[in-house]
């Protein structure tokens, strides 16, 4: 059933399915133009449909954080997974072994050997053994190898493990930082090269670099994911502008104590206290003026021009600094289709932290 904007409850999540499907591909041209396989991040839609939309433009599989991310996102046509965290502790391994039986492909990483172990014992004896990439810190100092020696090392006891095959490398880049991300890549390739372990994947990822992504070709796949929606921060770094934001917080004014301040129905359950570096927590469209100074659970509060305030009922959108953390705050999403019709749909992979 289609709605109105003015007739939806607010606090909601809305995203313009034109500018969304118009962000995929045109990523997907970029790669296509520069030969790199794209493997989108779930984590910024968490929805089949989204995700569908994403392999039907031509991406070659999806990336999840999660396995119960992974899970919620077992639908028709998807069935090519690379889950990009160590995955520990028994009841997760043994869901690891069902997922991989009810997909075409599934791929994780390790950076340790202690997980090597655990997916060894999970998948032995498996009818399909498990690809498994090292994941290299190339300067996001999150999680990763810190050497080449030792991404070899990890490459060698994933291929004298039964039930596990080396997939290749994984990073997640810091920002601005892929030629020095890229030049960790190719040394450990030839590293293993000369060892003579074969390397299919080097993947990396990203939406802020995204139009420099894959400086020299040592990359081979690309994972990127707030591309879809995008939001303040690729805004500000110049990656998109703001008719690109598919993704926002639409909000009403339920109070206006000052003249200099109004209150909206957004607060930190749904704007999140994410600030990415911004001094508040978000741009409203078309009022540059204004600030989102300050989030309680439920209330936000905006710094107006007294000369231009805001009327109690009035909506405004909201550009979220971080649009996936958002979405993860939501259990729909609104999709505005032309006209500014609106469809409720349900966010298929929010709070999935398995
Ligand atoms: C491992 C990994 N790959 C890819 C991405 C996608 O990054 P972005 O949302 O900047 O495109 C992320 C984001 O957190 C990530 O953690």
């Amino acid at each position: 059933m289609a709605y109105e904007i003015d007739s939806i409850h607010t606090p909601a999540f809305v995203v313009n399915e034109a500018v969304a499907l118009r962000n995929i591909a045109a990523f997907q041209g970029h790669c296509d133009k520069v030969g790199l396989k794209l493997r989108p991040h779930i984590k910024t839609h968490k929805s089949i449909r989204f995700a569908k939309a994403q392999l039907a433009a031509g991406a070659v599989g999806i990336t999840c954080q999660k396995i119960s991310e992974a899970e919620a996102m077992l639908a028709d046509g998807i069935d090519d997974i690379l889950i990009t965290y160590n995955i520990l502790g028994s009841s997760k391994l043994a869901r690891l072994r069902a997922l991989s039986d009810r997909l075409a492909a599934l791929s994780v990483v390790v950076d340790n050997s202690v997980v090597v172990q655990g997916l060894g014992q999970a998948f032995d004896g498996a009818s399909r053994p498990l690809t498994v990439l090292v994941e290299c810190d190339t300067g996001a100092k999150r999680c990763g190898v810190q050497t080449s020696d030792v991404a070899v090392e990890l490459a060698y006891q994933i291929s004298n493990t039964s039930g596990l095959i080396f997939g290749g490398l994984m990073t997640y880049p810091a920002v601005g930082m892929a030629n020095d991300s890229a030049q960790f890549m190719r040394d450990t390739k030839q590293l293993l090269d000369e060892k003579g372990l074969a390397c299919p994947v080097i993947s990396a990822g990203g939406s802020p670099d995204m139009w420099t992504a894959a400086p020299d070709g040592i990359v081979t796949e690309y994972r990127i994911g707030t591309y879809i929606y995008n939001d303040r921060s690729l805004v500000e770094r110049g990656t998109c502008t703001w008719d690109d934001c598919a993704g926002h917080v639409l909000a009403t004014v339920v109070s206006t104590p000052t003249a200099a301040r109004a209150v909206i129905d957004a607060g930190s359950k749904v704007l999140t206290s994410d600030l990415l570096g911004f001094p508040d927590f978000g741009h409203v469209l078309g009022h540059p003026e204004i600030s989102v100074v300050g989030l309680s659970e439920e209330h936000g509060v905006l710094e107006v021009d007294p000369e231009n305030p805001l009327k109690i009922g009035e909506r405004v959108r909201i550009v979220p600094n971080h649009v996936c953390v958002v979405s993860n705050m939501f259990d729909d999403v609104w999709i505005e289709g032309e006209g500014g019709s609106l469809v409720q749909m349900k966010i298929d992979a929010r709070g999935c932290v398995i």
